[in-house]
């Protein structure tokens, strides 16, 4: 009789896959050395762009600094690196050469510096990391930022490499959704999600015409976070945090909201005023769908790491959802102690989490609930949702 033809879907696959969820094992991030206090920045910012006749414009600047929720924020453009390149402190001038030559060295840099923090504390070897998924809208090169992150850290020749660019802020989020999938469909893999931002692309001279990069000027800082995730830990790994579900959406009547264009001035970023507004509207049904796969806990049962894009957009959120006061805690403390890091921030934000529980005696990595949102958006309006399982705290 005739053999049965095999079905391909009942061959053994080349690539095996974990038996358990994604986890984050081990968090670092850095910053470059030179601190900006939001109270003196005005001052600063407008004489290093020699604008300070424009009175009007700075009272303007100072009253968004005043209401930004930042205390400071740490930049590789110091005046010092500003004065030698003249050019990133116009308006509009071409600049994207000098504004390259910063970006290529000091984003893989910043990286490599949270990136070994990473390991340290995974506490396993750097020729076990099996992926990179590297994020940055901070300029682009060939080869990307990620293959000059592999050569600082001496990872393996064999890592496999996803480089995304110019996802701008909600990139936090998609490198974890890919590093998930990754750990998850690929048995022993140990991937290193990260995002690095230096805004020397973006920086540019306040003007009149442009009132929404004025705004992007008093919020915007430097800063890299990486995790390590890996699936079914050794003994010897300590999981902070599960990921339990992944997704994404594009938010309704949201095109043009905020939109980024690179130029030979720089990338030019445009924000519609009611982003906040935009985002606090729409962001619940699509939470509620992620919610359930974990038996749809109420949103104060629940703890919040949210890309802190600006105070309004998490003021916003809270009301909507009206979550308790300390709900956005570790997204606010992010905001004041290093600003908006575009796609980093959401990474430093689960950091400052486990950190807070930990100070607070929670009995959980994520205080004390069993369950929270790790969200990121930004242009498209893109909503990226990830839903995480706190680990005890023993
Ligand atoms: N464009 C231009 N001007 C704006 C503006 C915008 N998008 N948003 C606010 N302003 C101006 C206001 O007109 C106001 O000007 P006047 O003082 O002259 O009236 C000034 O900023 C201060 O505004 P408010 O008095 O209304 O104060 P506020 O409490 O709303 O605080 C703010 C100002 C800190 C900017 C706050 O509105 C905020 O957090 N906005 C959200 C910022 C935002 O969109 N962040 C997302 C950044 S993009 C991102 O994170 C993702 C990415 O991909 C990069």
């Amino acid at each position: 009789s005739a053999e049965e033809p095999i079905a391909l879907s009942v061959l053994p696959r080349g690539q095996p896959r974990a038996e358990g969820p994604a986890s984050v094992l081990g968090i670092g991030t850095a910053v470059p050395p030179t601190e900006f206090l939001q109270s003196e920045y005005p001052d600063f910012f407008f004489e290093v762009t020699k604008c300070s006749e424009k009175e009007a414009l700075k009272a303007k600047f100072k009253r968004i600094c005043d209401k930004s929720g930042i205390r400071k924020r740490y930049l590789f453009l110091t005046k010092e690196v500003l004065e030698a390149n003249p050019g990133i402190a116009t308006y509009m001038e071409p600049s994207l050469n000098v504004r390259h030559d910063i970006v290529v060295v000091q984003v893989p840099k910043l990286a490599a510096e949270a990136a070994v923090k990473a390991i340290k504390e995974w506490g396993g070897r750097k020729s076990e990391i099996t992926h990179i998924v590297f994020a940055t809208t901070s300029g682009v090169n060939m080869p990307g930022a990620d293959h000059a992150m592999a050569k600082l850290l001496g990872l393996k020749p064999t890592v496999k490499r996803v480089m995304l660019y110019q996802t701008g802020c909600f990139g936090g989020a998609t490198v974890l959704r890919v590093a998930k999938d990754l750990a998850e469909n690929n048995k022993n893999a140990r991937v290193l999600a990260v995002c690095s931002e230096v805004t020397a692309v973006t920086y540019r001279a306040p003007n009149e015409n442009h009132l929404d990069g004025l705004v992007g000027s008093a919020l915007f800082g430097d800063g890299a976070a990486v995790f390590v995730v890996g699936a079914d830990p050794k003994p010897e790994e300590k999981p902070l945090f599960e990921v339990h579900w992944a997704g994404e959406t594009i938010l309704p009547e949201s095109d043009g909201a905020i939109d980024g264009h690179l130029t030979e001035a720089g990338l030019i970023f445009h924000l519609m005023k009611d982003v906040p507004g935009l985002i606090s509207k729409n962001i619940e049904k699509f939470l509620s769908e992620a919610r359930k796969c974990v038996g749809s806990p109420d949103w104060n049962d629940m703890f919040w790491a949210v890309h802190p894009g600006g105070p309004a957009i998490l003021d916003q959120v809270e009301a909507k959802l009206k979550l308790s006061k300390d709900k956005m805690q570790g997204s606010r403390d992010v905001l004041s102690e290093f600003g908006n890091m575009s796609s980093s921030s959401v990474l430093f934000v689960l950091d400052q989490i486990r950190q807070r529980s930990m100070k607070m005696g929670a009995s959980t990595t994520g205080e004390g609930n069993d369950f929270g949102f790790f969200i990121g958006f930004g242009p498209g309006l893109t909503l990226e949702v990830l839903v995480l399982r706190s680990m005890p705290i023993v």
